[in-house]
């Protein structure tokens, strides 16, 4: 990989799948999860396998079908957990382990009532074991968001004596500004003993609606891999959407980061886990929503019409969406109005137009939107409807 290459690590399949009500079942992993090595993701987090006997057979089928992704098991630093994970994992091509332990002070002495120092010899046993079974292994000091950051960088430097090949920095709750994010894993780079020995990873939650943002700085700051989900599902509110933070890099080349997506499957697959989660992507959602390339205003349109490029800065087709959509409504002008009429069939003239513009008006007044078969009843009624077919 090239230094300004991002791991994309894909955890649809396990902190997606956390969605209250949108459980899978190995059918439906199988199928996203071919789509998700289609689509050139690095690393698939197909499940925690010690979680249920349903998530063990998940992580075990979907490593026999990945055929280029590294396919990666959650555990938690629990030796039976660990032992679980490589079990499932173990017909993987490319085998990871992903396992860590709370290290904010909340965690330390709420959730596992110990010490700071005790907390470091837990991670550096778990990924000792972990490496007893895979080479790759990934440590996640979970809600690092929210952990000091030189007690931080003493626990990724344990991880790495111990063996780790990636330090997952999460912010868990979602808590971190883009700034303190970036500083976080600035802080990481410059402080931790060997970090050039492990890859960087951003795990940002959207509590705030910050997640995207937070795993950019994330980037420019010196990590190499992010972890997402597709349409950004996840529990609470989400997770970093996989399709904001590829088309960022891809749309801000200055930046130098680039990620092996095929953008042009996309669309497609955000289409593929809405379905099977049974989760409405809402339409104003970037890049995958249904009105990310729609455009309704008769300023937009009829700049968008003229060229693209002023209102649109992705080509649709770049990320599997098949054209800019033109949608009547009584805000339209004449432009869209003329453009829509030509693609059902009617080359009107100016004076034409501004006949039927008057009809249309009155019509988009009483609905939310002009269909293209309202269209045709909207040039029927008016007066020159004879005039425009007989031309
Ligand atoms: O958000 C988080 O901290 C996690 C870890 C378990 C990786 O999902
Ligand atoms: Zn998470």
């Amino acid at each position: 990989m090239s230094s300004t290459n991002v791991y994309i690590f894909d955890t649809t399949l396990r902190d997606g799948e956390q969605v209250p009500g949108c459980k899978l079942n190995t059918r439906q992993k199988l199928v996203i999860a071919e789509k998700l090595d289609d689509l050139g993701v690095d690393i698939i987090e197909a499940g925690f396998p010690v979680s249920s006997p349903g998530d063990f057979k998940s992580v075990e089928e979907i490593s026999k079908i990945v055929k280029n992704a590294t396919v990666c098991g959650l555990t938690r630093a629990v030796k039976n957990d660990i032992k679980v994970a490589a079990e499932a994992l173990s017909n993987a091509k490319r085998p990871r382990i992903h396992t860590g332990i709370g290290t904010s002070d909340s965690h330390i002495k709420y959730k596992f009532k110990l010490t700071r120092d005790e907390i470091i010899t837990r991670a550096y046993k778990a990924v000792s074991f972990a490496k007893s079974f895979v080479e790759d292994v990934e440590f996640y000091a979970e809600d690092a968001g929210r952990t000091e950051n030189p007690y931080l960088a003493k626990v990724c430097e344990a991880a790495i004596k111990a063996g780790a090949t990636v330090l997952n920095i999460p912010d868990t709750t979602g808590y971190c500004l883009p700034a303190e994010y970036g500083e976080k894993i600035k802080y990481l780079k410059e402080n931790v003993k060997g970090i050039e020995k492990a890859v960087l990873s951003c795990h940002c939650h959207n509590d705030l609606g910050l997640a995207t943002a937070n795993s950019i700085e994330g980037v420019i700051n010196g990590a190499r891999q992010i972890e997402c989900t597709i349409n950004g599902i996840g529990e609470r509110a989400g997770n970093t959407a996989l399709e904001e933070v590829v088309m960022i890099l891809k749309q801000h080349p200055y930046l130098n980061l680039d990620t092996n997506i095929k953008t042009q499957k996309l669309f497609g697959i955000s289409q593929l886990v809405s379905e099977h989660m049974g989760i409405y992507t809402q339409p104003n959602k970037a890049i995958v929503g249904a009105n990310a390339f729609a455009h309704s205003s008769g300023i937009h349109q009829d700049g968008v019409i003229k060229k693209r490029e002023t209102y649109e800065i992705i080509d649709p087709k770049e990320v599997g969406v098949t054209q800019s959509a033109i949608v009547l409504t009584a805000r339209s002008g004449r432009a869209a109005l003329a453009y829509r009429a030509k693609k059902v069939g009617y080359e009107l003239t100016k004076l034409q137009l501004d006949e039927v513009y008057t009809n249309f008006l009155r019509f988009a007044d009483r609905k939310k939107e002009v269909k293209d078969r309202d269209i045709h009843e909207i040039i029927e009624t008016s007066k020159v409807y004879q005039q425009i077919i007989s031309a």
